[in-house]
Formats: C-alpha cells, sequence, structure tokens
C-alpha cells in the first residue's frame, strides 16, 4: 500500500502538539543562547501537517502569524481546509504536495502575499515513515526556505529504543491477518498483544530476562494508543527508526547542526539527571556524542530535534555548565503551579500541571508560590519581574524551568484584544462545530468538552450578561474559571 492511500484510508488524528508551540521553541533556543525567531509575527511551515491540528489553533490564537500546512494526503488536506473556513481563520492555508518534489504551488503565495522563508518549520511525525527520496526532500525544503535565524524541528523514531519495540511490532505485523487496516484490525493487534504479554513469563533467566516486562510495557503502550497509530507504526511497514549519530550525519550533510531537543528537560540532559555528568565523560565532552550515548543509556524511542544553520549554531553555547546570562530575562512563565502536601515545616511542595510533585526549601518558596494558578488572575507571570522581586532565588527559578518544573514561553498568546469574558470568534465557532472532537486551548493542548459546555463557551460573545449566563446553566460560575484557564475567554477582570 503506498503512503497516498495509507494516510487518506487510515488518517491519523490531527492534535496541536504543545512542545511544538513557537512560544516554547522559541523560549528554548533563548534558553541555549540562541536569538529566538520571532513568535507573534511568525511564518511557521509544517510540513506533513495532515489535517492541520497543529497550525489551525495556532491560526486561531495567533492572528498575525503567518501559517501554512503542507501533505500529501490530499483527503485530510481538504478536511484541513473545510474546518478552515468555517472558523473564519485567514492566516493559515493547507495544501496538498509531495515534499520529494518541493512545495506545491500556492504553498507560498497566501493570501498575506509571497513569502519563501519561514522561522519555523515543523516536521512531526514523518521523517522516519517516509522513503529516502522524500527525506532529502524534506532537507531540500529546509535548505530552500528556512530564514537565516529560523528553527527546524524534524521528530524520529530512534534506535536502540526501537529495536525492543520491534519484537511487538514483528507480532503485530504476525497477528493483524485476517482483518483488513482499520480500527477492528487495530483492535485484534491491542488484544493480541496483551495476550501474549500476560503470557510472558516475568522470571526469565540470562538474555531474556526483562523480555516479559518489556512486552507488558508494549501492551500498555498499545491499549492507549490514538487511533491510525497502530497501523502506521507497527503494521504498514513504512516505519524505519535511526539512530541519533545516523540521523545528524544527513542533518550536517544538508548543511544543518543539532540545536536540542524540543522542550525542557530534554533540552538540556547534561545538566539535569544522575546521568548527565558521566554520560557528558564518556562522550568526552563532544555534546554530539553525548546526545548518542544518552540514548543508548536511555533505550530511547523518539526525538524531537532542532536543527539550525551553521551560521546560528556558532553562537550557541553547549558546555555542559554554561547557563547564558540572562537567560530567563523576557520570557513568561505559566502560572500553572498547585500547592501541593510537604511531610516537613521546612520544604514547600508543589504540583506541576501534568502532576509532577516536588518540594523545594521553605525559605526559597516565595518566587514559586507567584506561580500558583489562582481564579482570574494573568495566565503567565514575567520572567523579569519575578527576579527582580526574588533576587536570590534566581538560581532555584533556573533549575526549575530546566527540569520542565516550571514552563517557559516567548510571547505568548495575548487575549487583550478581547473584552472580558469574551471568547474569541473563531472559538466560538469551534465550539459549535459538529466535527470538532476537542478544542485547542491557549497552551496548545485538546480538551474534550460536553456539548452544554461548548454551547455555553459559544456565549461568550463579550455581550451576554452574568445573569442571562446564569439561565443558560446554574454552574456557570465555575465553567468560567475553567475557560479563564483553558486560556478560552478573557478573564472578568
Ligand atoms: C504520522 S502522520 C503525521 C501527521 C502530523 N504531522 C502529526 O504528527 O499528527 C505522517 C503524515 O505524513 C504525510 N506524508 C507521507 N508522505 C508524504 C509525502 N511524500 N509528502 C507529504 N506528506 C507526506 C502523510 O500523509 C501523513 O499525514
Amino acid at each position: 500500500m503506498d503512503s497516498i492511500s495509507s494516510y487518506d484510508l487510515v488518517p491519523y488524528e490531527s492534535y496541536p502538539f504543545a512542545h511544538l508551540h513557537p512560544a516554547r521553541l522559541a523560549a528554548t533556543a533563548q534558553l541555549r543562547g540562541m536569538p529566538p525567531p520571532p513568535v507573534h509575527t511568525a511564518r511557521v511551515l509544517d510540513l506533513g501537517c495532515g489535517s492541520g491540528g497543529h497550525v489551525i489553533a495556532l491560526a486561531g490564537f495567533y492572528p498575525q502569524m503567518k501559517l501554512v500546512g503542507v501533505d500529501l494526503a490530499a483527503g485530510q488536506i481538504e478536511q484541513g481546509n473545510a474546518r478552515i473556513r468555517e472558523l473564519g481563520l485567514r492566516n493559515v492555508s493547507l495544501h496538498a504536495g509531495n515534499l520529494a518534489v518541493g512545495l506545491p504551488e500556492g504553498a507560498l503565495m497566501s493570501s498575506q502575499g509571497f513569502h519563501h522563508q519561514f522561522d519555523y518549520i515543523l516536521c512531526q511525525g514523518v521523517y522516519y515513515v517516509v522513503p529516502e527520496a522524500v527525506r532529502s526532500g524534506i532537507w531540500k525544503l529546509l535548505q530552500m526556505h528556512l530564514a537565516p535565524s529560523g528553527i527546524a524541528h524534524i521528530s524520529f523514531n530512534t534506535y536502540p529504543g526501537w529495536k525492543l519495540r520491534e519484537v511487538a511490532q514483528d507480532f503485530a505485523q504476525f497477528h493483524a491477518a485476517p482483518e483488513s487496516p482499520g480500527a477492528a484490525q487495530e483492535q485484534r493487534v491491542r488484544e493480541g498483544l496483551a495476550q501474549i504479554a500476560a503470557l510472558s513469563p516475568l522470571h526469565a533467566q540470562g538474555l531474556t530476562a526483562g523480555y516479559g516486562l518489556s512486552l507488558r510495557a508494549e501492551a500498555q503502550l498499545a491499549s492507549q494508543s490514538l487511533p491510525g497509530l497502530l497501523f502506521h507504526e507497527f503494521l504498514s511497514g513504512d516505519n524505519q527508526p535511526l539512530y541519533f549519530q545516523q540521523m545528524n550525519q544527513a542533518a550536517q550533510a544538508a548543511g544543518f547542526f543539532y540545536l536540542c531537543e524540543a522542550g525542557l528537560p530534554d533540552a538540556w540532559p547534561a545538566r539535569v539527571g544522575v546521568a548527565g555528568q558521566p554520560l557528558y565523560a564518556l562522550a568526552a565532552g563532544n555534546a554530539l556524542k553525548f546526545e548518542q550515548y544518552l540514548d543508548f543509556a536511555m533505550a530511547r524511542t523518539y526525538r524531537n530535534s532542532l536543527w539550525v544553520r551553521p551560521e546560528v549554531a556558532n553562537r550557541v553555547q553547549n558546555a555542559l555548565n554554561t547557563w547564558p546570562d540572562q537567560a530567563l530575562h523576557g520570557l513568561q512563565l505559566p502560572a500553572d503551579l498547585s500547592l501541593g502536601q510537604s511531610g516537613t515545616d521546612a520544604q514547600a511542595a508543589f504540583l506541576t500541571a501534568q502532576g509532577t510533585s516536588f518540594q523545594v526549601p521553605v525559605a526559597q518558596a516565595g518566587i514559586l508560590h507567584a506561580l500558583v494558578k489562582k481564579p482570574s488572575q494573568t495566565l503567565w507571570m514575567s520572567a523579569t519581574s519575578l527576579l527582580d522581586a526574588f533576587p536570590d532565588c534566581a538560581a532555584l527559578l533556573h533549575e526549575c524551568v530546566l527540569r520542565g518544573l516550571v514552563g517557559a514561553w516567548h510571547e505568548p498568546p495575548s487575549l487583550s484584544m478581547l473584552k472580558p469574558l469574551e471568547a474569541p470568534a473563531w472559538l466560538r465557532l469551534e465550539a459549535l462545530r459538529q466535527a470538532s472532537r476537542y478544542l485547542p486551548t491557549i497552551w496548545h493542548q485538546a480538551v474534550g468538552l460536553s456539548v452544554q459546555d461548548r454551547q455555553l463557551l459559544a456565549a461568550c460573545d463579550g455581550q451576554i450578561s452574568a445573569q442571562s449566563l446564569m439561565q443558560r446553566d446554574a454552574s456557570w460560575q465555575s465553567k468560567l474559571v475553567l475557560f479563564e484557564r483553558q486560556g478560552w475567554i478573557r478573564p472578568a477582570q
């Protein structure tokens, strides 16, 4: 089965990807010592965009961005363009085309005029499932269209982690028949994997020790996988993982340099985690070799790597302990922490939005208390003002950002053009679309919402009174707090 029909036949759900939000990529770049490309006015190209779930959400929250998506599957492109038309978005367009032969006509010409360079070029979930001609086409597109100070992202499945996963992949291919591609086939694979994993002994000795555990982990992952994922990663035969060093060689041959992984803490692994420093020594201080040693140690299965042009790479700091001066200045930090439970008076406990708990000395905790979420309060805090208010806590804040406990954004979306309690027009239309399965949040996540809550959100047009909201929904006040936290409406004050 070729790739055209495979993605039209078994579409891949298209979501916003929080870790690929330009505001987060720009912040990561700044933390690595690179002047970040613009965000609010960014030009963004998504290669292999599916039906555009990532770029459409960005277009809504950033009316001045210019976004273009390209994908081979014409059906997915049409589906995405229909959504764009329904939402009335004018700064995003999707185009059908084959990355092996360049950008399709029209991709460079949008309603905002001609632009042939992009500040961010993203390629998520494509490189490792396409033939060599498409891979080299992707590098050529980066050569032609990445702005001099731009950031390119290419994700790929990696060895050695996939060596372990290949057993489950082989099993899936062996067991998939007689079902034909689709939901029933994926279900058969999920069930078969769960059965074989349950039958595999946990206490084998020698070389097979760990085999049962590994199969159980695969069965667990498969049970949670999104529709389409098992087909495209396990069954289609397209998936070709790579070692980091192979990918790095391809990048260098095309004239690109490795910056870091998208998102913290992966972007600075030598600084965090117990394995960082010994592995860095094993790599004799070579930052690129370190990345490969890290994958061997961690059995990594996937990377979200960022690539830049040589002129940028020369300015970026790779050394283990160098933290650029002013690294946090100008960044915005999400005020999304919650208070946790500490067993001792000397420590204060916090919970991240992802549910990770951590503790810091009480004397230093003030800077983090400022980032604890409160109703009707700003969604972000300026790192500069926090550091001015708590100058003695700079090291703690740096550490929390490096470890990914506190997020870092450069130019997050602004709701200032809205009236209090108003949701943007495109989002109100999205809330009422029958075809929409989720609503994108300001944090660039996909959140499901009941029909009743969608209707309440759609009513938030900046004109409606508290009284009429109450008539629609008795629990409207708590729902408005939720809408505010998702960045769907501008807070009342
Ligand atoms: C695994 S999906 C990833 C989609 C999206 N980026 C995401 O992560 O949700 C791979 C995508 O690559 C597209 N694709 C495969 N070969 C392609 C080619 N030669 N040119 C353009 N797109 C291609 C497929 O149609 C599919 O939508």
